[in-house]
């Protein structure tokens, strides 16, 4: 499985590998929530006898598992699978297997368009579906061109299978969906259509995943939903659950010494969770929590269906509860209406909230949501010009923030090898890389370390003496 961006082959070069068992290559677009997704399907192939492959050369399967939020993602896909056609071309005169999939949401939101525009794809798969696709690659196989992008009545977690033992480097961090879907219906956003309504996965399940993954060697876990914070379940009795109820069981697990959650909702963060954070240590001090707009008018024409005075205090609640907490979050700009006075109500925001790191956007119209309908649509020029100063503001205070890390003893939890010998990168509590001396039996270790200085995307710390 791979995360980033590749470049397909211009052409291909037969690498005359033989194995007897065949193997997947997936490439994974877009957010946590799919990267988790591809190491769920390549479970599930792994019973079909696919091995993972890093290498797209040796593949007799490729799986791009996509991402539609903005068009630009959904473009990508396209160009990727024009690319893929002459592999596959270079493949049939080999007299070789090779099938090309489509899963995720450009999967859910296009179905059997893609059939049409790429007419090379065998299956295409959605979300909801990915449990059944080694049922559709069978079908494939027979000459069947396969769209499955059903809400499946069934479950598909209790269908998959749990994650064979790999080879390799020891998982560390681990991610966990607990949540899918979406009902607040953001004016701007696809994915209350593309991932369906909010459905929680059972906390036995959920305690069950977060176990075997605790006893394969994860230390940090990182619960994911697309509206994590509206995660509910039953207790024992019956009575209902939150998130914050979640965390508090799941920091019971030995072994399991970090907890983090995303992506979050203002609304959701009810006071149990905000209570998590003050009381569980294992809870990483970092909190993702997307505001968007800065501007009343526009928050109220996306529908967030909150003030920016009212995340405000939500903030202030929270950095009481969690004195060293992080903020992060996501922002759009040019939202239709989106005028000088409300993208400086942004700013003045970003000034107020002081984030240690955060995502910022062009808004981008999606087909089939409300704002691609709102007239007053802004022009590129200006998305452009408002992305730049905010995106200098944000980069400043991430600056900041990692600058007053300089001098301070942290927990860092080793995670992989470094680009330098005998050197390891490891997490810091708020979620950034840092660079450390250590040995690589290490990997799976919390250390104490200060650290030194600051790059633009990671620290450097040394171990610190106890
Ligand atoms: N245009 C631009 N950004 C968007 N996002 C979601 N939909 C759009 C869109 N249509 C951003 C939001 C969201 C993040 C995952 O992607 O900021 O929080
Ligand atoms: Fe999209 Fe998040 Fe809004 Fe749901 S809460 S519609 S996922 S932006």
């Amino acid at each position: 499985m791979t995360q980033d961006i590749v470049t397909l082959p211009e052409a291909v070069v037969p690498t005359g590998a033989k194995s007897n068992s065949r193997k997947v290559f997936i490439k994974t677009y877009g957010c946590q929530m799919n990267v988790y997704d591809s190491g769920r399907m390549s479970d599930a192939l792994a019973g079909e006898g696919y091995e993972a492959t890093e290498d797209m050369q040796q593949a007799d399967l490729v799986l791009l598992n996509t991402c539609h939020i903005r068009e630009k993602a959904a473009d990508k896909v396209y160009s990727a699978l024009g690319r893929l056609r002459d592999m596959k071309k270079a493949r049939e005169a080999e007299g070789r297997e090779f099938m090309i999939g489509v899963a995720g949401c450009v999967a859910q939101a296009e179905g059997e368009e893609i059939l049409r525009r790429a007419p090379d794809v065998d299956v295409v798969i959605g979300p909801q579906t990915y449990h059944r696709l080694p049922q559709a690659l069978r079908k494939a196989r027979g000459g069947e061109r396969v769209v499955d992008t059903d809400y499946a009545v069934e479950d598909k977690f209790e269908h998959l299978p749990d994650a064979p033992k790999r080879s390799g480097p020891r998982i560390v961090t681990a991610f966990l969906t607990v949540q899918e879907g979406c009902d607040k219906f953001c004016t701007f956003c696809v994915v209350p259509y593309t991932r369906g309504s909010e459905v929680s996965r059972p906390l036995a399940q959920i305690v069950t995943e977060a176990e075997k993954l605790v006893q394969a060697g994860a230390r940090e876990i990182t619960l994911l939903g697309q509206n994590v914070n509206a995660w509910h379940g039953a207790g024992q009795t019956g009575e209902d659950l939150g998130l914050g109820d979640l965390l508090y069981r799941l920091s019971e697990i030995p072994g399991l010494a970090r907890l983090r959650y995303t992506t979050s909702h203002p609304r959701d963060m009810d006071d149990r969770l905000i209570d998590a954070h003050r009381d569980l240590r294992t809870l990483m001090p970092y909190l993702h929590l997307p505001v968007q707009s800065g501007s009343d008018r526009i928050l109220k024409a996306m529908n967030r269906r909150h003030k920016a005075a009212e995340y405000v205090a939500l903030v202030e609640r929270i950095r009481t509860a969690r004195p060293d907490i992080a903020l992060s979050g996501d922002f759009i700009v040019g939202f239709p209406g989106e005028t000088d006075a409300d993208f400086e109500a942004t700013m003045a925001l970003v000034e107020t909230v002081r984030y240690a790191q955060a995502y910022s956007f062009k808004y981008s119209t999606r087909p089939g949501t409300p704002g691609a309908d709102l007239e007053d649509q802004v022009p590129e020029g200006v998305k452009a010009e408002r992305l730049a100063r905010l995106q200098d503001l944000l980069l400043k205070q991430q600056r900041e923030f990692a600058e007053s890390c300089i001098g301070k003893t942290i927990d860092l939890l080793l995670e992989k090898p470094g680009r330098m010998p005998g050197q390891l990168i490891g997490r810091s509590p708020w979620l950034q890389s840092v660079n450390v001396d250590a040995k690589t039996s290490q990997i799976g270790d919390i250390i104490n370390v200060r650290i030194t200085a600051a790059g633009p995307n990671s620290l450097f710390a040394e171990v610190a003496e106890s």
